[in-house]
């Protein structure tokens, strides 16, 4: 599976030297680490879960991939546990050679000899910009012994974000089983909120969901937003008491074996929808079915986003937030005090993953393969000019999305999203205590 990513890859090059590194650990205060993740593109081709590694792509008549690495050290792995090294690194991830980290400079000053172009993520990072410099000064300096440096540099991500935007089935398999898990959580959380439970306390339940399913990681911190604080897009401190008679607003998905799922529901705390909660909902729902009704192969990436806009525009209009014709509110972009997030992006390695949404000022089309999320919402802050029954109900409703040839599935539809499944699952957990 990889070696044929790094094959694809090598075509799509044609011809010249590709150049991948890995991510680096990353200090969080002294002596203690964030929690290692691989660099995406790194891992979509190599599969590769060690730092301090780089894969080099040599295409052309007899393209082959190296790998990188660290070597075998009995001492480091007392201290930090197992690595491949470059010889067990190469069977078994079907390199065409593997080699110590430390002979990289040299190596690339070799292979870029002669070579027309040279690829890499160009502009990532100044240390690796900086690398690259230096293998073609290297190459350079031999001139007058008759070698000839690349004179093309390309952004290797261009190619690899085309590559990836398009799953292929281990990816589609690790994916569903990342939005199921994610669904899981989003019930657990469900059925665990009450009045007067700490919005922390829901967090750890999605937390231990995750993790207690094979999970490695959140795939972002989650966000746990009761009241006015789901009106905050963004809102991360979680540690808010959550009240009866408020809505509680949670964005959380996890990360299984480097794949994302993006999750949102939003549910009463005390497990029933006061009048006005649901008139809202329903437009947030309604929102987002016709947003997943457009997700089929061939339509445009905006269809989806129009389509949830003139749902929610509408909904503005006869919840009273907005004045004036729907037309207006859409040409005037009105809607945007209440909406103003786009309905999705791609999913994949990344949570927003890699790949354009345009393409020569064209909106890209949906072809099979392709996640994305469907996410519209309504965050309606407390003002003068909105009905009091509004005030600070915030609204998200977010589902991972994979488009097919004769429209769409959706990945995470195990966490309920209708009005009467989540008030009977949270009703049937509130039984048992
Ligand atoms: N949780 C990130 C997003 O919804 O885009
Ligand atoms: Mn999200
Ligand atoms: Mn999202």
């Amino acid at each position: 599976m990889y070696s044929e990513r790094r094959r694809r890859l090598a075509e799509a090059m044609a011809a010249g030297v590709a150049v991948i590194p890995t991510a680096p650990e990353r200090v969080r205060n002294r002596d203690t680490h964030f929690p290692y993740r691989f660099d995406s593109h790194f891992y979509y081709l190599s599969g590769f879960p060690e730092p301090d590694a780089a894969l080099v792509i040599v295409a052309g008549s007899a393209p082959k991939s190296l790998l990188f690495c660290r070597s075998r050290d009995e001492e480091r792995e007392i201290w930090d546990g197992y690595r491949y090294g470059p010889e067990a690194a190469r069977e078994r991830f079907g390199f065409d050679e593997a080699h110590p980290i430390g002979k990289l400079d040299e190596a690339l000053a070799q292979l870029l000899q002669d070579s027309p172009a040279l690829f890499y993520p160009l502009g990532a990072d100044a240390h690796w910009d900086a690398r690259a410099m230096s293998w073609l000064n290297a190459v350079r300096a031999r001139a007058r012994a008759g070698v000839a440096a690349p004179d093309r540099v390309h952004d290797v991500r261009a190619l690899i974000d085309d590559m990836r935007l398009v799953k292929d089935a281990h990816e589609l398999s690790v994916m569903r089983r990342a939005a199921r898990i994610a669904a899981g959580a989003h019930r657990r959380a469900m059925q665990a909120t009450r009045p007067g439970r700490n919005e922390y306390e829901i967090e750890a339940e999605l937390l231990h969901e995750f993790r207690r399913s094979g999970a490695q990681f959140p795939a972002y911190w989650p966000i746990v937003a009761g009241g006015p604080n789901a009106c905050v897009l963004h809102y991360v401190f979680n540690n808010a008491p959550l009240r009866g008679g408020e809505l509680l607003l949670i964005d959380a998905g996890c990360e299984l074996d480097g794949y994302a799922s993006d999750v949102t529901r939003s549910f009463p705390v005390n497990g029933r929808f006061s009048a006005a909660q649901r008139d809202t909902y329903e437009v947030v729902l309604a929102a987002q079915l016709a947003a997943i009704g457009k997700v089929r192969a061939g339509n445009a990436w905006n269809e989806p986003h129009d389509a949830a806009v003139r749902v929610l525009a509408q909904g503005m209009l006869d919840l009273k937030l907005l004045s004036g014709t729907l037309d207006e509110v859409l040409e005037k972009e009105a809607y945007k005090r209440f909406y103003m997030h786009r309905t999705g992006h791609w999913l994949g390695l990344d949570v927003h993953d890699a790949g354009d949404y345009k393409r020569s000022g064209k909106w890209r089309s949906l072809a099979p393969g392709m996640v994305l999320t469907v996410e519209p919402g309504l965050y309606i802050r407390a003002a003068d000019d909105v009905p009091e029954p509004l005030h600070d109900i915030g609204i998200r409703i977010e589902d991972d999305v994979l488009v097919t040839e004769g429209g769409c599935e959706v990945i995470t539809a195990e966490a309920p999203k209708r009005i009467e499944d989540i008030e009977a699952l949270m009703r049937d957990a509130r039984a048992r205590d």
